[in-house]
């Protein structure tokens, strides 16, 4: 069995001083240096929620979700003091010891994602991730295994409290994404499996690299979620590729990352579009961030909607369960 090094623990045995392992090097079409534009482009569409006219915060999203396949939210109502003490639990996690974090790393071959890890084995350019993380299902409570939620510091409160706040959001983003393609406001949530979606949470930890123009935190990527909810630090990394080009997103404290996923590019027959995006490191600081993930059960076939398919739009993807696109998905691309 092959022994996972974390990234972290790399990093802070000093081996890395000047230099990286050649494992963590991208080729140059993937390196930043290199791929990342520096010029006068628009930010990722802002999304107010405190807007009291509906029908123009429809409006920018449906632009958003089709122009882009992400956006931030502000005035989403979570409020900020919740955010700052999950990112709080999520730090001190991370500045456990090593021995202490291992308690809830996910057992080889266990079926499903959750626990503390790395990416096991390499991408097809034999390349690693220059990130560690922890992912555990917050919501329904059915879905929880409580084995992933760590005891040191305490989570469940901050859990708790989030999941709530996160689902209100979540009801909003796809009530208003429904209209935004003139459905009822249900058709959507319904489609990616109602109450039944689970939420899982994901703490990525980007430690410093000495050599952040060679690597990436995370290659170039489509979410498999349906929506996810992102809450980043305060150090910058999320890119996004648009019009042939890697830009780098705007921080804005206490606002929130939508990424339009596969399951809503699925269910809406390609009008809205999944966000190819991948994440960069920095030199100094540990970047980190808490992305939850909205994915349908297993088992919940998620196809085109008949209301948005008719002969002059054919369905261009093919209703599958959850469970069989996550594998395919995962067995078959690169990242
Ligand atoms: C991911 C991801 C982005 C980020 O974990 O899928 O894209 O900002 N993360 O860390
Ligand atoms: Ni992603």
């Amino acid at each position: 069995m092959e022994v996972v090094e974390r990234v972290q623990a790399m990093v802070s045995s000093s081996r890395t001083k000047d230099n990286i392992p050649i494992e963590f090097i991208r080729p140059e079409d993937e390196q930043p240096a290199i791929t990342t534009f520096h010029g006068p482009i628009p930010d990722i569409p802002i999304i107010d929620f405190g807007d009291p006219n509906h029908e123009n915060i429809i409006r920018s999203m449906a632009d958003a979700s089709r122009e882009w396949g992400i956006f931030q939210v502000v005035n989403h109502g979570i409020p900020l003091d919740l955010i700052q003490r999950l990112q709080l639990v999520g730090r001190e996690f991370f500045d456990l010891p090593q021995e202490k974090k291992e308690v809830y790393a996910k057992p080889p071959g266990a079926p499903s994602i959750e626990g503390y890890g790395s990416k096991v084995g390499r991408d097809v350019n034999g390349k690693k991730n220059w990130a560690d993380h922890l992912f555990h299902r917050i919501w329904p409570p059915t879905s929880i295994n409580y084995h992933f939620w760590p005891k040191t510091p305490p989570c469940s409160k901050v859990n708790e409290e989030y999941a709530q706040e996160v689902r209100k959001v979540v009801d909003t983003l796809f009530r208003w994404l429904s209209m935004g393609l003139e459905l009822e406001a249900d058709v959507l949530k319904q489609g990616a499996g109602g109450e039944e979606i689970e939420y899982m949470m994901k703490i990525n930890y980007y430690p410093p690299c000495p050599r952040p123009d060679l690597t990436l935190g995370v290659p170039s990527h489509t979410d498999l979620s349906a929506i996810t909810v992102l809450v980043p630090n305060e150090v910058p990394g999320l890119q996004v590729f648009k019009d042939g080009l890697w830009i780098n997103t705007k921080y804005i404290p206490g606002s929130l990352i939508i990424h339009i996923g596969d399951q809503i590019e699925i269910l809406s027959n390609g009008k809205y579009k999944a966000v190819l995006h991948r994440t960069t490191v920095d030199k100094e600081r540990t970047r980190m961030s808490w992305p939850v993930f909205l994915e349908p059960p297993a088992e919940f076939v998620v196809g085109p909607l008949p209301q948005l398919v008719d002969p002059q739009n054919p369905p261009k993807y093919k209703p599958m369960k959850f469970k069989d696109y996550s594998y395919c998905k995962l067995t078959s691309s690169p990242k």
